[in-house]
Formats: structure tokens, C-alpha cells, sequence
């Protein structure tokens, strides 16, 4: 019996293409966040990823505001598999934008898998403290 599983990288996993659409059609996924694994598959089906960070795994990091792409205030940084490439690739998302069933095997990092207060923070949000910047900074002058 041929796997589901391509590959595995830090916390992701890549599913070959017709595992990944059983995936999508049960409504299920499985990812992590901070390194965190996470299964759902009984939440709503509009259920964003952002509302998912905030109200599920309770990381109050990630905000929102607009709520439709435009602020940039729920940036999360997704590591995932890339099918052109065929390595995993790290980018941006807009986590109000994106499905929660849409995030299976990604490896996601908010905010609180930077730096935090138990393992130290990052030099950027070190730096963004001591200048009295807060939250992301966006507005600061
Ligand atoms: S909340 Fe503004 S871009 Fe997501």
C-alpha cells in the first residue's frame, strides 16, 4: 500500500496529492504551530486561521483588525511544502484570509514562537521594547 506521507519537515508534513484532497473532502487538518501540533476537524468551515491562533491555541500575539488583508496586523510566518521546488518554503501569510483546513502540514510561527518571555526574546522585539514601541510597531514614528 503506497503512503500518504511525502515528506516531513521540523514540525510540517507533505501528503502526496490524493491524500491531501481526502484531507480537504473529510473537512480535517493537522499542523503546527510553534512546533505545537494541532488536528482539527470539527470546527466550522469558514473558520479562519487567525480566529483559529487566537481563540483555539490562545496565542493572543497574532491581532487583527481589518480583517480582510489589508492591515497586515495577522501576518504569521508558514513554513510549507513547495511543489515547484519540491523543499519547503517559508513565507508570509494573512492569517484572516486563510481557511483553517487549509493549513494542513504547514509549520506556522506567530509572533510568540519569535522570542517570548520564557525563552527570551528576539533582538528585534528587545530592541522594539527599549525604544517603548509596541505591538508590531506599524504606526510608530
Ligand atoms: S487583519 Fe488586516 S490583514 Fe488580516
Amino acid at each position: 500500500m503506497e503512503s500518504d506521507l511525502v515528506d516531513e519537515f521540523e514540525e510540517g508534513i507533505v501528503l502526496n496529492d490524493s491524500a491531501y484532497n481526502r484531507r480537504l473532502e473529510a473537512k480535517a487538518a493537522s499542523f503546527s504551530i510553534n512546533g505545537k501540533r494541532y488536528e482539527v476537524s470539527s470546527l466550522p468551515g469558514n473558520t479562519t486561521l487567525n480566529q483559529f491562533i487566537r481563540g483555539h491555541a490562545h496565542l493572543l500575539g497574532t491581532k487583527y483588525m481589518c480583517q480582510e488583508g489589508g492591515c497586515g496586523a495577522c501576518v504569521v510566518a508558514v513554513t510549507a511544502y513547495d511543489v515547484i521546488s519540491k523543499k519547503p518554503k517559508v513565507f508570509a501569510v494573512n492569517s484572516c484570509l486563510v481557511p483553517v483546513y487549509k493549513c494542513h502540514g504547514w509549520s506556522i510561527k506567530t509572533v510568540e514562537g519569535v522570542g517570548n518571555a520564557r525563552a527570551g526574546y528576539h533582538e528585534i522585539q528587545a530592541r522594539l521594547a527599549s525604544n517603548y514601541g509596541t505591538q508590531c510597531g506599524y504606526c510608530s514614528q
